[in-house]
């Protein structure tokens, strides 16, 4: 048996039953879908995961940062069941509940924008992003959307269309939707820097599109899959500035730099500019599906009544949750905490990088951070089989850890913001460990 603090390797891994359960899930479930490692959860508390077998594992993925208040947070799961008790479904658009009106309150006083404010509720983060492109087409009479190279806004057919990742997400899947048009992000790694970026942007709209015919900008604050890039402030100030002058929606896609991964409560916090619209999803419900737009009034409220909507928008149990999740951040001051969590994995992150010439950048705002992989720091080639490594050594260890990036040679941290100082330092201890080991046969 392998043991450290929390970490606990009862079988190899994977386990006789995960082995049991993986074999059968060949036979039952899509294949595009098998793509996780291999590890089978049974239960999950704060930062760890159970398998099936009795392993426990230190969790730094949390669902792809869905978990920032950390796996079945007690008031969650209060909240949770007693809602369950109460009703779980009316359709919000036949029947209102309080609970969606008190969370577009409480969200909405926190949004990172002044005056009035409204918000809708849906499920994926991908549904919440084409609400906001709907809401901003109503609301200027216009069609063009601009998208950014890296990004990644979901994978139905106009979110797919707006996400820039050819392999694996839309090799196959045209025809895209029209009027998706992209412009280059910055990249203080790989250029360009934030005034060629914004030079190409506007030399779009003698080139691509005319800018008053584009509805909105959408972006993120930090593109998440695309890589842990950080947009600089020059940039954001330069898409507040075009989207000023020509009319256009300035949409920050906060789906995965949200609820404090950043250090701030949403990731516009660290610009001194607003967006008009913001929209939200994963750790917004603790784990449960939920989404949303919240934006100004003006703009939310120009649709036409049944604009937007579906059967399942804003689910009761999940808004319950939703309600939970912004109270554990207000008694756990959690905000405060990812910056404390994101300068501890930072320092040791910059440790590796000045140990190890093959960790090219480290780079990200507050708890979310990652490092990439190069070939050689001269050419920064990317080291996607050398990160594939990391994982799966760091696996075999004990920590579940995931990649990210356009060419999947970084590896991303979005471990639970209630992680404990002793969780943290022992899972970056096998972080370490994993990289150390994986760099022997690079
Ligand atoms: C920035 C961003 N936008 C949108 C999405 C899509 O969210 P969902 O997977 O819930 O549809 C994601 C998912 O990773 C994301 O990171």
């Amino acid at each position: 048996m392998v043991a450290t603090k929390t970490i606990e390797l009862r079988t190899e891994i994977p386990g006789p039953r995960t082995r049991e359960i993986l074999e059968r899930e060949r036979r039952a479930v899509a294949r595009p879908l098998l793509v996780h490692g291999p590890i089978v959860a049974a239960e999950a508390r704060g930062a760890t995961i159970t398998d099936v077998d009795g392993n426990t594992f230190l969790d730094f993925v949390g669902g792809v940062g869905v978990l920032n208040v950390g796996h079945n947070h007690p008031r969650v799961v209060q909240a949770v069941s007693a809602q369950v008790e109460r009703f779980f479904h009316t359709d919000y658009t036949v029947i209102a509940y309080e609970l969606y009106v008190e969370l577009a309150e409480r969200l909405g006083a926190l949004a990172p924008m002044t005056g009035e404010r409204r918000s809708g509720f849906f499920n994926a983060g991908t549904e919440a992003v084409e609400n906001a492109v709907k809401l901003a087409r109503l609301h200027t009479r216009r069609h063009a959307v601009i998208a950014f190279d890296g990004a990644f806004h979901g994978r139905t057919l106009l979110a797919l269309t707006m996400t820039s990742r050819t392999h694996p997400y839309k090799t196959g899947l045209g025809p895209f939707a029209p009027e998706v048009y992209r412009a280059p992000f910055p990249n203080a790694y790989r250029g360009p820097d934030a005034k060629t970026a914004l030079a190409a942007l506007e030399r779009m709209f003698a080139t691509h599109v005319p800018a008053n015919h584009v509805a909105a900008i959408v972006f993120e604050p930090q593109q998440g899959e695309g890589g842990f890039i950080p947009a600089p402030a020059e940039f954001v100030e330069g898409l507040r500035r075009l989207c000023d002058e020509h009319g256009i929606v300035l949409v920050a896609d906060e789906v995965q730099t949200g609820f404090g991964r950043t250090g701030r409560m949403f990731g516009m916090e660290h610009f001194d500019v607003e967006p008009d619209l913001v929209v939200v999803a994963k750790s917004i419900a603790g784990g449960l599906p939920l989404s949303g737009v919240i934006g100004r009034a003006e703009i939310m409220d120009s649709a036409h009544e049944g604009a937007i909507g579906g059967t399942f928008i804003g689910n009761p149990v999940a808004l319950a949750a939703a309600i939970a999740v912004l109270d554990v951040f207000e008694e756990e001051d959690l905000v405060a905490r990812a910056v404390s969590i994101g300068s501890a994995i930072r320092e040791r992150m910059l440790e590796w990088r000045s140990r190890w010439a093959q960790v090219g950048d480290v780079r990200g705002l507050g708890a979310m951070l990652a490092i990439e992989l190069v070939r050689d720091s001269e050419t920064r080639e990317p080291a996607a089989e050398l990160a594939t490594a990391v994982v799966d050594e760091a696996l075999q260890r004990g920590l579940v850890l995931l990649k990210a990036g356009v060419y999947g040679n970084c590896i991303r941290v979005l471990c639970p913001l209630t992680i404990s100082d002793g969780e943290l330092d022992e899972g970056l201890g096998v972080f370490e460990d994993a990289l150390a080991a994986a760099l022997v046969y690079a």
